[in-house]
């Protein structure tokens, strides 16, 4: 052992010496490239390949057909550059050992993994996240996951995801941040400096890996995983901008989705994967698969697992996933011709480079530190973020009679499914969380309302009572349960419960599996047996406030008109409970606001605040013939994007411009006043939208441009400004170029896309 750490020091050693006679003149760049080259020049041709194989030995969740095997024989023999899914500081450093003293040449792996919200300590789900609209807090959550997961072994994480999605049917809207391009983009780019921190291999940071390039979330019929197809316009004005903002961010890597993309899959996509992300975006890190996504454009139809490896590396990807097909087919490949070495080259090259970058070269065992693991790991700052986090991801979506927050006094019955539950507390892709140290909703209730008040507990229903159902969503564990006790006797417990209470509050939803990756539904409600829970507290006559927990947008109609308040908790995360306590009760006073649209029915779908006009819009008022509507339902969401309600109220006056003409070099200056006008301090996103009414391409009815999010006391006043300026009235035009055309442009300034409180207009000239 010693001997072979000592080569390996060696090896470090000699590699260094060549570089430290120009050491000082030479930038960390050349002293990288110098390092590289020199390894390379010693690298055998399996052992390049090798450095392109990512593999998992199980353990963690596998999304695909098969897992790795072989691992250890395979990483001995330098046929592994990283692996995913291995758990611990122990694990990996018994990993990384094999590789640093069996391997020939003793280069370290990378340690991935999918960090998706939070690592042990589970936060809200992104999507819940992304409803805080809150930059700092989510550069936190992503700093805090990587302090926890670099403390734990890890080197990379999976996340972020960041792929704009206009369908609540696509189960894996809870991964991202909902339908808004510009939000999009700023989250990309605040969960990159999270994750990546002040600089990668300072061993608390964490190399981000942006997915998934691209356009995952637009999957027709919002089925996961299936065909995706919109115009070049569409993408670069809509769905591109996050993945961009992300890598202009400095992500060091970036992974390839599974749809198609112009009728050719991400994976082989060399207009996608070099000519825009490499030549036209500058991207200088490296690009994995996904899950055996090479192997999956067999069944695309692009040919056998030699033609679509050789695609793959040709269009620009370094490193396969799972499905070993570089592995096991490029060494043929270079010799028929159909890639070249210095394909191989320079994908091996990416790869070396980040594991420079991430100091493994340094030190192998640089995130293998136990004392880190043991402090930061569910450390007590993790947990009060978890919490802090949850209740700023809540959306408080109705509130009559000001219901809530709720007094600590009397009896209040806490009736559903998902209140005394654990295992749907931490949502979807919470590979690394415990689901058993997740707080109860009953829990965290009980403690902030003390002796003061008695709280009654019912489940009243199964999450769903149907078993084949069930049986689809309990792949990773049981998250339905389908109690012993019959659906009619939970039902009357519950009602005879919510009876002696002076208020409901009914925790229902989703099961946290019933959204995420392969989760689709066609029906996005709340299932059957607790819409007939619903219906039947709300007859009891008691004020009834639904919590409720999901993935992804449900059609709420019902819940909406038989509750007196709702608010949206997603996923909250292990310390669910308190967190939802914290805003029920009012410690927290709720500043969510939705970031992706709540439709009426699926038949809405797809539905986005910024669509355009058409030439027959339906004016206000009712449903008139021959224009763009539908007979059986409005147009308009339930709760439209940037919506959400807050204990207080707020108003907004006094707009202003500096001018109301501009030239392209010129900017504007928009002030306007934000009131208090409630009795509770609160927080306000203020929304700045701006529509371009005539251009040379048609442009949407409104589009989000600037946000801010302001903390005022009851009757405090501030004066806020917005700045528009050239970049702010930019599109794509059809020859793709960013530009801003002259002319008059509508400056809107709102509570919500659909809630505009002050107007303007402004011309470019
Ligand atoms: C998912 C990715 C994930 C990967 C590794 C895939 O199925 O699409 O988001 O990072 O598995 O777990």
């Amino acid at each position: 052992m010693k001997r072979i750490f000592f080569s390996f020091a060696l090896l470090l050693s000699c590699a260094c010496l060549r570089v430290t006679a120009q050491k000082k003149a030479l930038p960390e760049e050349a002293k990288m490239n110098a390092f590289i080259t020199a390894l390379m020049g010693k690298m055998t041709l399996t052992e390049k390949i090798g450095q392109l194989n990512l593999l998992t030995p199980g353990g963690g969740v596998a999304t695909g057909a098969v897992v790795s095997t072989d691992v250890e024989a395979k990483i001995s023999s330098g046929k592994v550059g990283g692996l995913f899914g291995v758990i611990g500081v122990d694990k990996i450093r018994q990993a990384q050992e094999l590789a640093v003293t069996h391997s020939r040449l003793k280069i370290p792996l990378l340690f991935g993994s999918d960090v998706i919200h939070g690592y042990k300590t589970s936060f809200p789900i992104p999507l819940g996240l992304s409803c805080s609209w809150d930059m700092g807090l989510i550069t936190r959550s992503a700093r805090l996951a990587a302090r926890e997961s670099a403390a734990d072994g890890l080197s990379w994480v999976f996340s972020p995801m960041v792929d704009i999605a206009r369908d609540p049917r696509w189960g894996r809207v809870a991964e991202g941040s909902g339908e808004d391009t510009y939000l999009g983009a700023k989250i990309a780019a605040a969960m990159v400096k999270g994750y990546q921190g002040n600089h990668l291999g300072d061993g608390n940071s964490v190399m981000a890996c942006v997915k998934h390039f691209a356009l995952y979330g637009a999957a027709e019929a919002g089925r996961d995983y299936n065909t995706t197809d919109m115009s070049r316009i569409k993408m670069y004005e809509y769905y591109l901008p996050p993945y961009k903002a992300a890598v202009d961010a400095g992500a060091g890597s970036i992974m390839t989705s599974f749809n198609e993309i112009d009728g050719i899959p991400a994976s082989a996509n060399r207009w996608l994967l070099t000519d825009l992300l490499r030549k036209q975006w500058g991207f200088k890190g490296m690009v994995v698969t996904d899950y055996t996504s090479i192997n999956e454009m067999i069944d695309h139809g692009l040919g056998d697992l030699a033609t679509v490896s050789a695609l793959a590396l040709k269009a620009g990807v370094d490193m396969d996933m799972v499905g070993e097909g570089f592995l096991t087919t490029l060494e043929r490949s270079l010799k028929t011709h159909r890639v070249s070495i210095a394909d191989i080259d320079a994908a091996c090259r990416r790869i070396l480079e980040a594991k420079y970058k991430l100091g493994l070269f340094e030190d192998p065992y640089r995130y293998c530190n136990k004392a880190a693991a043991a402090t930061e790991i569910r450390s007590n700052e993790q947990l009060q973020a978890a919490r802090e986090f949850g209740a700023r991801a809540c959306v408080l979506l109705k509130n009559e009679k000001q219901v809530l927050p709720l007094k600590k006094t009397g009896t209040i019955a806490l009736i559903g499914p998902l209140a005394n539950n654990k295992n749907n507390m931490l949502g979807t892709w919470a590979v690394n969380g415990d689901p058993q140290l997740s707080v109860p909703v009953l829990t965290g209730m009980k403690q902030a309302a003390g002796n003061a008040v008695n709280i009654l507990y019912a489940k009243g229903a199964n999450i769903s009572d149907d078993t084949s159902f069930a049986k689809k969503v309990n792949v990773f564990g049981e998250r339905i349960d389908i109690d012993s006790r019959s659906p009619a006797d939970m039902l009357s417990e519950a009602v005879n419960t919510a009876a002696k209470a002076d208020v409901v509050v009914a925790v229902v939803g989703e099961a946290s599996e019933m959204s995420g990756e392969a989760a689709s539904r066609s029906d996005i409600g709340i299932p059957e047996s607790q819409r007939k829970l619903i219906q039947a507290l709300a007859q009891t006559g008691k004020p009834l406030v639904l919590v409720v927990m999901s993935g992804r947008p449900l059609t709420l109609n019902m819940e909406n008109e038989v509750a007196a308040a709702m608010l949206q908790a997603w996923f909250p995360g292990q310390e669910a409970g308190n967190a939802i306590a914290d805003v029920l009760f009012g410690a927290y006073n709720p500043s969510g606001k939705l970031t992706m649209s709540f439709p009426r029915n699926v038949g809405q779908i797809p539905i986005y605040y910024n669509h355009k006009n058409t030439g027959r819009p339906q004016p206000e008022g009712p449903t008139q013939k021959f224009r763009s509507n539908y007979l059986d339902v409005e147009n308009d969401p339930l709760f439209p994007f940037g919506y959400g309600l807050s204990y207080t109220t707020f108003k907004y006056d006094h707009l202003t411009l500096s001018a109301v003409r501009m030239s392209s070099q010129q900017s504007v200056d928009v002030a306007f006043t934000l009131t208090n006008t409630g009795s509770y301090a609160g927080e306000e996103v203020v929304q700045l939208y701006l529509r371009d009414p005539v251009a040379s391409v048609t442009r949407p009815v409104k589009e989000l441009k600037d946000f801010q999010k302001v903390l005022l006391q009851p009757g405090e006043s501030k004066q806020l400004h917005f700045t528009i300026d050239k970049e702010k009235l930019s599109f794509f035009n059809s020859k793709l170029q960013w530009e801003a055309e002259p002319g008059s442009f509508d400056v809107m300034i709102g509570a919500s896309s659909a809630d505009i409180r002050l107007k303007a207009k402004l011309e470019l000239q």
